[in-house]
């Protein structure tokens, strides 16, 4: 696990960006795994730069998001395939039909699950996959007590996570109970591994995830098993780290041939 700490918010978009643009160079048809809340906003902001600007093209690209709410009315705005349809896919120039999320209306979940987990195969598998994390150290929308190996299904979400995204929601009493997600197992499939995470309300859930003991109490820890990610934070976010000084001095002397 790779750690690398920014002064701000933008330098953590700009660095995740150079992450995902450099896959997409090696691989112009690559497989991007998405995923919504706040903490990758900065990467889909610079992501729509490159893309205004010629730099990076998604022409080729495909995409899958983590998750999605159950029973939302299709047309909501908080319905995670609207956000990243808004966040991402509308910003830059990839095919719309070749973004896809987990459906939280279809009439049978289990089957969506199944034929969700077969479409990222049938994809050839993700090739980078942002992350946030939530405050109690969830990925995707796996709460602490997620089998580790857990593949896409139905979950329900803590009052905690429900109360940090209330704000997305005119009435905190909105957001749903229910969600599917891409498990644990799943989103470790995934070549690469970017997560990002910004502002003290993270510091305790990171400290947790990048040096705490690997436990399904906080499932982002089972990332220190992923042979291929890295951690993108700003200082508030990394305030908590043992090791912070040690991840500053190992980045800044980074040899050139050892890129992120
Ligand atoms: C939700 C999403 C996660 C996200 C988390 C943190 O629970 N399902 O994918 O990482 O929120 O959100 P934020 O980045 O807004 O703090």
């Amino acid at each position: 696990m790779e750690i690398v700490i920014c002064p701000d918010v933008n330098g953590v978009g700009r660095t995740a960006a150079d992450s995902f643009e450099r896959t997409i160079q090696r691989k112009p048809a690559a497989v991007l795994g998405l995923a919504t809340g706040s903490s990758p906003l900065p990467l889909y902001n610079e992501l729509e730069r490159r893309s205004r600007h010629g730099q990076l093209s998604f022409r080729e690209v495909r995409a899958f998001s983590l998750d999605e709410y159950i029973g939302l009315p299709a047309e909501h705005p908080e319905t995670y395939r609207e956000v990243v349809n808004r966040e991402f896919t509308t910003r830059v120039d990839i095919d719309p039909a070749g973004v896809r999320g987990p459906n939280g209306n279809a009439p049978d979940l289990e089957i969506e699950a199944a034929d969700f987990e077969r479409a990222i195969t049938d994809a050839g598998g993700i090739d980078v996959q942002v992350l946030g994390v939530g405050s109690n150290g969830h990925i995707g929308f796996n709460e602490p007590g997620s089998s580790l190996g857990s593949r896409t299904r139905v979950k329900t979400l803590l009052p905690k996570t429900r109360r940090d995204n209330a704000r997305f929601f005119g009435d905190p009493n909105d957001v749903p109970h229910h969600v599917i997600t891409q498990g644990i197992g799943t989103i470790m499939e995934a070549r690469r591994i970017v997560l990002m995470a910004t502002g003290e309300q993270k510091a305790d859930a990171i400290a947790r995830l990048v040096e705490g003991p690997i436990s399904a109490m906080c499932p982002g820890s089972v990332l220190q098993l992923h042979s291929n990610t890295v951690v993108i934070l700003d200082e508030s976010a990394a305030s908590k780290l043992a090791l912070a000084d040690y991840y500053r001095y190992t980045y800044e002397n980074k040899p050139a041939w050892q890129r992120l």
